[in-house]
């Protein structure tokens, strides 16, 4: 099918690439040259495994293209995907902008009939608002369908969710229409779910709230582990094995971030409050995830006073695994408050420097290196568990740090092989292990 994507973000490139990959004609159009012109040789604007080698292939086949121009990507466009962004406004609300100049567009190139496909997250009743939009503003009697078909895309596995995801929704009052998209996935085979448009836009925000509460749930167990001498790993895969809680999203840290989790929770409470329905739950979510960014800092100015002046480790900047985006990352809070603190900070990030780079500046040092990173330093904090971190030897540690104190925020080491080292170590819901009293006492006075 000719498929036409609006906005090659994370979204919208991840869906191109697959879609083309599917065997469908596929043109991207996105408003920044730079961006376009990367991807027309190839290479990818953002860090995805296996993203790349997908986009080279299908731009060689000839089945995908990437252009500035709407008219060339919308004009015989069977279906239209909306993929542009919707970060937060000041307020929590989600800023539709984005949605409301692809919509525009649209409207001013059709010359068929299409099918609009939303992707974007967006608040329960917009896709009604695009269509009456895209309705009055088309140049001619030409049938526009509009569906909610919202993604569940992981960064960091987004190609893998893509083909193996566990369902796809497509919320629509047209049944012909419906059955088109469903065709479209047909070859992947995920199970569809076909419901109307606005619980759809209600899925997407529902899912990512629920897992968003798990983990705040999570970390509330482990605070009050840590106070009550229990073990949060423990106690995660005891609740797991019970199937109606299942074992996922339950891994204790210094909490979500990312471009979805905390922009749509607040997104969804907004909402609520819009419609009189204050989302105690949810707002307690958010708080809890506020605090436990600043679980790391807290922990360690109660080992060491005062760190002003002490070089700090910050291992992971990314804020998961697998991706170079920092977007809500907990290593942005993180630095912030050691720079409050006036300590001197070193961090350590195998891909994301740039991305942290451009946010954070040079007022710090960076490097790609964990060594380099733990040379002389008096305190690690680990921010994100990356598979480098998780598999980096306890022992250098000590050997390259001054009084190595740990503050691990993704709980990447197990107990007992920390226990066997001279380490301070205080991680999430789990006993701290500490060096001999002596050795304590040296690195206060220190
Ligand atoms: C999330 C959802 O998982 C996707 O289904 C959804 O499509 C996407 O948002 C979106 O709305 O576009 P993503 O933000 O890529 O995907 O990352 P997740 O893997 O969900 O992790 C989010 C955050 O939660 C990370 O900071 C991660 O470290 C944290 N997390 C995750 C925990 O602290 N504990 C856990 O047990 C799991």
């Amino acid at each position: 099918m000719r498929i036409a994507i609006a906005g090659v973000g994370y979204v919208g490139l991840v869906t191109g690439v697959c879609l083309a990959e599917l065997g469908h004609e596929i043109t991207c159009v996105d408003l920044q040259k730079d961006r376009v012109n990367l991807l027309n040789s190839g290479r990818s604007p953002i860090y995805e495994p296996g993203l790349e080698p997908l986009l080279t292939k299908n731009i060689s086949c000839g089945r995908l293209f990437f252009t500035t121009n709407p008219e060339k990507a919308y004009k015989h466009a069977e279906i239209i995907f909306i993929t542009v962004g919707t970060p937060a406004k000041e307020d929590g609300t989600a800023d539709l902008d984005q949605v409301t100049a692809a919509a525009d567009t649209i409207a001013s190139q059709i010359t068929n009939d299409v099918i609009i496909c939303t992707k974007s997250t967006v608040p329960v009743g917009t896709n009604e608002k695009i269509k009456q939009m895209i309705d009055k503003e088309k140049n001619g009697p030409f049938k526009t369908t509009v569906i909610s078909n919202p993604e569940f895309l992981r960064e960091g596995s987004a190609i893998f969710d893509f083909f193996h995801g566990d369902r796809i929704i497509i919320g629509s009052d047209n049944p012909e229409a419906s059955a088109t998209i469903e065709k479209l996935y047909a070859p992947i085979h995920i199970p569809v779910i076909k419901t109307d448009i606005r619980s759809a836009e209600m899925i997407k925000y529902a899912s990512n709230a629920f897992l968003a509460t798990k983990i705040s749930f999570i970390n509330e167990i482990a605070a009050i582990c840590e106070k009550l001498d229990a073990n949060i790993e423990e106690v995660a895969i005891g609740i797991g094995s019970d199937k109606r809680i299942g074992n996922h999203f339950l891994r204790a840290g210094i909490g979500y971030g990312g471009s979805c989790f905390p922009k749509d929770t607040k997104a969804l409470a907004q909402l609520a409050g819009n419609v009189q329905h204050p989302f105690e739950l949810l707002d307690a979510v958010i708080n809890v995830n506020n605090r436990q960014q600043s679980i790391p800092v807290k922990k360690a100015k109660e080992i060491i006073p005062s760190l002003a002046g002490k070089k700090v480790s910050v291992l992971g900047l990314a804020f998961k695994p697998g991706t170079d985006d920092i977007r809500e990352s907990p290593s942005l809070k993180i630095i912030k408050e050691l720079q409050q603190e006036k300590a001197i900070v070193t961090a350590y990030d195998p891909i994301a420097i740039s991305t942290m780079q451009k946010e954070l500046g040079n007022h710090f040092t960076y490097t790609n290196d964990i060594l380099e990173a733990l040379w002389d330093s008096e305190l690690a904090i680990i921010a994100t568990d990356w598979e480098q971190i998780k598999k980096f030897p306890l022992y250098l540690y000590s050997e390259y740090m001054k009084n190595p104190v740990i503050i691990d925020g993704r709980n990447c080491y197990s107990m007992d092989e920390v226990k066997k080292y001279p380490i301070h170590y205080v991680s999430i819901g789990r006993p701290s292990h500490m060096p001999t009293i002596v050795e304590v006492n040296q690195s206060l006075l220190l």
